[in-house]
Order: structure tokens, then C-alpha cells, then sequence
């Protein structure tokens, strides 16, 4: 069975090895500061979805379905008219999740380094 809770400080050591999975999945490499400060706004409780990163011995189990499930409970009692996130498109194990729950709008994000 799967529970979700709200993270707390006591959950540090558990989020950080999923954390680091999740960067080696980008194949990316922070500061630890930016991680601390990644942290620190996610138990603070008012930052928005950061991104979903289920451990890989339990994907396919309905985790991320159920993680976008409370993500879209929690909105509307917060009063939110919509949910949305961004992916990459060559995503497709998440697209495929994403496509059977949400809406493709067809945008393509760009940004510019400054
Ligand atoms: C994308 C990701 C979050 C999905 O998490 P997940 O827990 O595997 O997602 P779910 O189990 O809810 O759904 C995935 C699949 O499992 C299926 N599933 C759901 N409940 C199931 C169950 N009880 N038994 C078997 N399969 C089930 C879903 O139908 C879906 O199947 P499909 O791919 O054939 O359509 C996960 O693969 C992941 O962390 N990937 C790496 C990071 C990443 O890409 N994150 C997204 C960035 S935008």
C-alpha cells in the first residue's frame, strides 16, 4: 500500500538518496548549498511540485499516479484553478503516465542562460 505524507526535517537522510538518484538520472551535479536550500523549501510546505522521481524497484506500482493524485487534491483545497508541469519530451516512460492523467497543451518550453 502506498502513503503519502508531507516531508519533514526527519526524512533528510531518506529524500537525500532519492535525491541523488534523481540527479544522476538528469546526469547533473549541485552544489550541496543548492540542495540544502532545495531541502529547506520543500518541508517549509509552500513551494510548488519540484519534480517526481519514484525509487526504481517500485515504479510501475501506481506511486507517481497516486503522488499527481494528492498533488491535484491538495491544489484544489488550496484553492487552485489548474495544475501543470513540464517534462521532456523524449520522456516517454513519464509521458505516458502524464498523457493517461493530464492534458498535452503542445507548448515546447525554451530559456535563455544569463
Ligand atoms: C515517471 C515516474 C515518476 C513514474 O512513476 P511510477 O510510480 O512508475 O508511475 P505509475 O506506477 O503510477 O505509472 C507508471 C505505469 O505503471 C502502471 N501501473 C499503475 N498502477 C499499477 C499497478 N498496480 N501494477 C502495475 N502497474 C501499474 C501505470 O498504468 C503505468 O503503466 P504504463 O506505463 O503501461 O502506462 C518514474 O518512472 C520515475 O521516477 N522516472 C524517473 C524520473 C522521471 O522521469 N521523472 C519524471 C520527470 S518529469
Amino acid at each position: 500500500m502506498t502513503t503519502i505524507s508531507p516531508l519533514r526535517a526527519s526524512d533528510r537522510s531518506e529524500w537525500g538518496e532519492l535525491w541523488e538518484q534523481y540527479l544522476t538520472f538528469y546526469e547533473s551535479e549541485l552544489d550541496p548549498a543548492v540542495t540544502e536550500d532545495v531541502f529547506a523549501r520543500l518541508v517549509a510546505g509552500d513551494g510548488y511540485l519540484e519534480d517526481l522521481f519514484v525509487a526504481p524497484d517500485v515504479r510501475g506500482g501506481g506511486v507517481g499516479s497516486a503522488l499527481i493524485a494528492q498533488v491535484r487534491t491538495a491544489a484544489t483545497d488550496a484553492g487552485a484553478h489548474k495544475v501543470y508541469w513540464l517534462t521532456q519530451s523524449g520522456n516517454a516512460t513519464a509521458r505516458r503516465l502524464y498523457d493517461s492523467l493530464a492534458t498535452d497543451t503542445g507548448f515546447v518550453h525554451y530559456q535563455m542562460e544569463l
